[in-house]
């Protein structure tokens, strides 16, 4: 980190109301291609440059006291690119989640694969599994991989389940599709994070981003760092949560 990032992030942290962090922050991490592709190299070699910002936005969230990262990894709709390079972010993932296992143990942090678990190759499976497995009891951030996830995928599966289990019509609730989600212990996004210029949500976290509040930024993923966090939290702390209500009804109940 250059002498001037390093003074930002100062001066970032020291604008950062720390009763006031949000809890779930989900993120679209977009731009690997475009970032590889402005150096002459090959996408996945921006993939990998990808995964290892992770670590510095993980455990930097942690240290903040966030709750909860859901990072958007792989959606459902991406399995329709090249084979290859399919293939080589399923790699990528499998690597990462068995490099990174000890790091986030050593940590606190909790891990969880978010999506359509079941489709995904074994070996991932199994490695996940064991993450979750050591991690489970652990006292910090709880980092949510969302592999194979679609927003929509998500709801569909949750209504699947509802009426395997037979309930009638009029017993649907927003909090009973709510428990059927794929994990249903995470609360509601409350900051969405897109990278790289895109300002849309492609189907992530549809159902629990009712109510968050979106931040696009141009900085693709593998520039985003803690800086970038840190601007994505203030811009967060500087929005006036409504949830329907008007101003004067906030903060008096
Ligand atoms: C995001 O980067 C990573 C995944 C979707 C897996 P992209 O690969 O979408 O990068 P761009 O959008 O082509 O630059
Ligand atoms: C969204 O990025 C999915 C992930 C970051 C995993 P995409 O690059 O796939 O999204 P679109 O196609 O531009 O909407
Ligand atoms: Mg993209």
């Amino acid at each position: 980190m250059t002498e001037t990032r390093e003074t930002l992030r100062t001066n970032l942290l020291n604008q950062i109301d720390h009763d006031n962090i949000p809890a779930h922050i989900g993120i679209i991490m977009d731009g690997n291609g475009r970032w590889a592709k402005s150096r002459g190299k090959t996408r996945i070699h921006g993939h990998q440059e990808g995964a290892r910002r992770v670590k510095t936005v993980v455990r930097f969230a942690n240290d903040l006291g966030v709750r909860h990262i859901s990072l958007y990894a792989f959606s459902v709709e991406n399995w329709a690119r090249p084979s290859f390079e399919v293939s080589a972010l399923m790699r990528l993932i499998r690597a990462y989640i068995v490099r990174e296992r000890n790091d986030l143990h050593a940590e606190g942090v909790k891990f969880r694969l978010v999506g359509r678990i079941e489709e995904l190759a074994p070996e991932i499976i199994k490695q996940a599994e064991i993450s979750t497995e050591l991690m489970k009891n652990n006292p910090g951030l709880s980092l949510n991989l969302c592999i194979n996830y679609g927003g929509r995928a998500e709801i569909v599966d949750a209504v699947k389940k509802i009426i395997n289990k037979g309930f009638k019509a009029d017993q649907v609730t927003e909090e009973l599709i709510s428990g059927h989600l794929y994990w249903p212990e995470l609360p509601d996004v409350d900051l969405m994070v897109r990278t790289s210029g895109e300002m849309r949500t492609s189907n992530f976290h549809l159902w629990r981003s009712a109510y968050s509040e979106l931040y696009f930024t141009p900085v693709l993923w593998p520039d985003f760092d803690d800086v970038e966090l840190l601007n994505a939290i203030l811009a967060y702390q500087n929005r006036e949560r409504r949830f329907g209500k008007i101003s004067e009804q906030l903060g008096k109940e």
